[in-house]
């Protein structure tokens, strides 16, 4: 029975190129409608970056990047000619800071890693006066009136600090930076998304979409002025309808009104179960944070259902893991398609002994890996849709998406998956386009936004300095 319910699971998750067809048709609508002046459901965020860099821009930089499951502190040496050099540290997010009760927790955090960074450059400070430019990539959806401010709409991914929505997240960081008399100052916000962008445009010219495939799911692109409806009348006068303005989708949140998402009962259980029910429905059946969870309910359900894992009762140490909502994380599904061994499935036998301290038996590994390539397969299949639909909206045909984030990185399978999407979305296939001639391109992303941080700050330096 157990192979009839794995074929049940697998027909939920099949997302047919027709399907994904009418769901770009749909997305392309709801981007469309992001830029009108009564707003939709995606948020559409210009960010006021409206200059193409060129790989000319040059200066040092600090960046902080904030990301789903790293903080990174960043040196950035813009050197022009395309070309730049790093120097970085990472720090993990403390347990539980996601939802601190104490949002100075937070920026203190912050703070502190970026205190460490700035004494191990600069150990006897620097000359008294000057101050540090620094880019802060702050992946949550913020709007922006300039490109040094950013107020955070809701939290996403799973964090959870009050006070924080609705409030400047720049005055927050600076307080921190300042109390620590560090002479450093935040000079542009940024969307890790369109960190990507820029970063891969610094060195290629062809790049037109950022894309996150991480904890969270997101893109950038640059659209003309003339397109962004809601702008009107908020503009100097010397910005024409011509003129690019780049544009953080937010489209995790693409239809939180459930119209064209094949949503199975276990993405219905992860919306009703999360901090914030009714947002980001796109990105809760796509994006790493919420990958492990659905495997997790997949396993409760055929558990009750007295199909697996038979030999623990329900009060046993390993059924209250495996209750524990996103015990597993999306490293789990990845390394579980990662085992080579097809007869004995030794790295999932390992990955079940550290995750939930339950030996599976043979069946339940084969189970597991099926499992695996359902749910990491329809997640490469819908996030391109993002792709397919800005990329259809901006009337682009051919060109190359710079993805970053742990999904496109460490999830074996992904970006081959991702690419054969984008085909069944553009019919590639009938026309006998190779995968290696595909026109769209999701091509690894430079180095992370540290340096897309970096080159946005000298964009922004740049206008400044024009007086714009
Ligand atoms: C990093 C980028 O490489 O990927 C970050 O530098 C981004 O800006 C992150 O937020 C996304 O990946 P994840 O998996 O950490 O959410
Ligand atoms: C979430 C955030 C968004 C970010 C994405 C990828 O969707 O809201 O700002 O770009 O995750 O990290």
């Amino acid at each position: 029975h157990l192979s009839d319910r794995v074929l049940e699971i697998q027909d939920a998750f099949e997302v047919s190129p027709t399907k994904l067809q009418q769901i770009v048709a749909h997305f392309v609508e709801e981007l469309k409608k992001g830029l009108s002046a009564k707003g939709g459901n995606i948020p559409m965020i210009p960010v006021w970056v409206m200059d193409y860099p060129n790989g000319t821009e040059t200066g040092d930089y600090l960046a902080i990047d904030l990301g789903g499951t790293n903080l990174r502190v960043v040196l950035v040496h813009l050197l022009g000619g395309q070309k730049f050099e790093t120097e970085q540290e990472k720090y993990h997010l403390p347990k539980g800071m996601r939802t601190t009760r104490n949002r100075d927790e937070l920026f203190e955090f912050i703070a502190d890693c970026l205190e460490k960074f700035f004494y191990k450059l600069h150990p006897n400070g620097i000359e008294k006066g000057t101050l540090l430019p620094l880019g802060f990539t702050f992946s949550y959806p913020a709007s922006q009136t300039r490109i040094d401010t950013g107020v955070l709409q809701r939290w996403t991914k799973g964090f959870d600090i009050p006070n924080v929505e609705g409030e400047d997240v720049v005055p927050l960081l600076m307080d921190k930076i300042n109390e620590k008399k560090l002479p450093i100052k935040v000079v542009a916000l940024i969307n890790d998304t369109a960190g990507a962008l820029v970063a891969s445009r610094y060195t290629d010219p062809t790049t037109e979409m950022g894309l996150i495939f991480g904890t969270g799911v997101n893109g950038a692109y640059y659209d003309r002025v003339g397109n962004i409806e809601k702008l009107k009348g908020k503009l100097l006068p010397d910005i024409t309808d011509e003129s690019p303005m780049l544009i953080n989708c937010e489209y995790g949140s693409f239809d939180n009104e459930h119209e064209s998402l094949p949503r199975t009962k276990y993405d219905i259980l992860i919306d009703e179960q999360s901090p914030r029910p009714g947002q980001q429905a796109f990105e809760k059946m796509t994006a790493g944070y919420y990958l492990g969870e659905l495997i997790r309910l997949i396993l409760v359900e055929l558990y009750e259902e007295k199909q697996v894992f038979q030999k623990y009762s329900k009060d046993s140490e390993q059924i209250k893991l495996l209750y524990t909502p996103y015990l597993l994380d999306t490293s789990f599904l990845a390394e579980i398609e990662g085992d080579q061994d097809l007869e004995n499935f030794p790295e999932v036998v390992r990955l079940f002994q550290e995750f939930l301290k339950i030996e599976p038996t043979l069946d339940e590994r084969r189970l597991s890996r099926a499992l695996s390539e359902i749910i990491g397969n329809r997640s490469a299949r819908l996030s391109v849709c993002g792709i397919g639909a800005a990329c259809t909206k901006m009337n682009i045909k051919k060109c190359h998406c710079a993805a970053d984030g742990s999904v496109f990185h460490k999830y074996p399978k992904f970006p081959e998956r991702a690419a054969d999407s984008l085909a069944d979305i553009f019919g590639w296939k009938e026309q006998n386009i190779q995968p290696k001639n595909y026109p769209i391109q999701i091509v690894p992303s430079q180095d992370g936004s540290g340096v897309g941080a970096a080159v946005i700050a000298a964009l922004a330096h740049a206008r400044q300095a024009k007086g714009l």
